[in-house]
């Protein structure tokens, strides 16, 4: 599988955000990762729900990959639903009732994953492994965008790939925070699918987001 290039909304100027979000669609993106944190699980706010309609009605063939930063996980997922998500993960530590969390999102028609924070062992998804699309594996303290990837984060992935393949299960790997141009060949070689893209891949580039597309595309096609 080709890796998705997902960037991360949480890294736009606000008042740029459209702009942005028009120059990604024109550049080839189709999956967006949108933050939404609650100030409780993390001590930060970002980005209400309605975000996600604005996104789908102006571009419907864009997937929304909704990373839930939050303590009640399942207050949210009808509302996500009704906005148009597409792929939605919360922590699997912010709720005892991960199995029945990840039930109900795929129950409404949309992918489920969870995200394992990087001081939370990796082997803990192994009893809802048949449950999850796709396991968010946090590389930096989930929070804040545009924080330095975390060098254990390597022997982590590996972990997490061997694990599925132990398995035999089939959710993606999708790399939260801190990706940037020179871990991006390692992370694809040790497995991953989904890389979340920041401050440091497509946004504040010298290029530009058109320029900063081309150059991942020329990078992960080559690999
Ligand atoms: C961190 C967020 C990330 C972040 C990624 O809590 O979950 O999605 O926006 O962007 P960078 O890699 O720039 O931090
Ligand atoms: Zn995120």
């Amino acid at each position: 599988m080709k890796v998705i290039n997902a960037p991360s909304l949480a890294n736009c100027d606000c008042l740029q955000m459209g702009e942005d979000i028009r120059q990604l669609a024109e550049n080839g993106i189709e999956f967006l990762h949108i933050d939404l944190m609650d100030g409780h699980y993390v001590p930060n706010l970002c980005l209400p729900p309605n975000y996600i309609g604005d996104i789908k009605r102006a571009y419907p063939y864009i997937e929304t990959d909704i990373h839930l930063m939050v303590s009640s996980p399942a207050d949210y997922l009808e509302r996500l639903k009704e906005q148009g998500a597409d792929y939605v993960a919360f922590h699997a530590d912010a709720t005892p009732f991960v199995r029945r969390t990840l039930t109900q999102i795929r129950a409404l028609g949309m992918k489920a994953g969870v995200a394992i924070n990087p001081s939370q062992r990796i082997d803990c998804i192994e009893p809802y492994a048949s449950l999850l699309d796709y396991v968010v594996l946090m590389t930096v303290e989930p929070g804040f965008a545009g924080q330095r990837f975390l060098p254990d984060s390597f022997s982590r992935l590996e972990e997490l790939a061997h694990l599925r393949s132990k398995l035999n299960a089939s959710f993606l790997i999708e790399i939260d925070g801190g990706v940037d141009y020179e871990n991006i060949p390692a992370l694809l070689r040790l497995g991953s699918d989904i890389l979340v893209t920041g401050v440091y891949v497509v946004f504040r580039q010298p290029d530009g987001i058109p320029g900063a597309c081309k150059r991942f595309r020329e990078l992960t096609n080559n690999l």
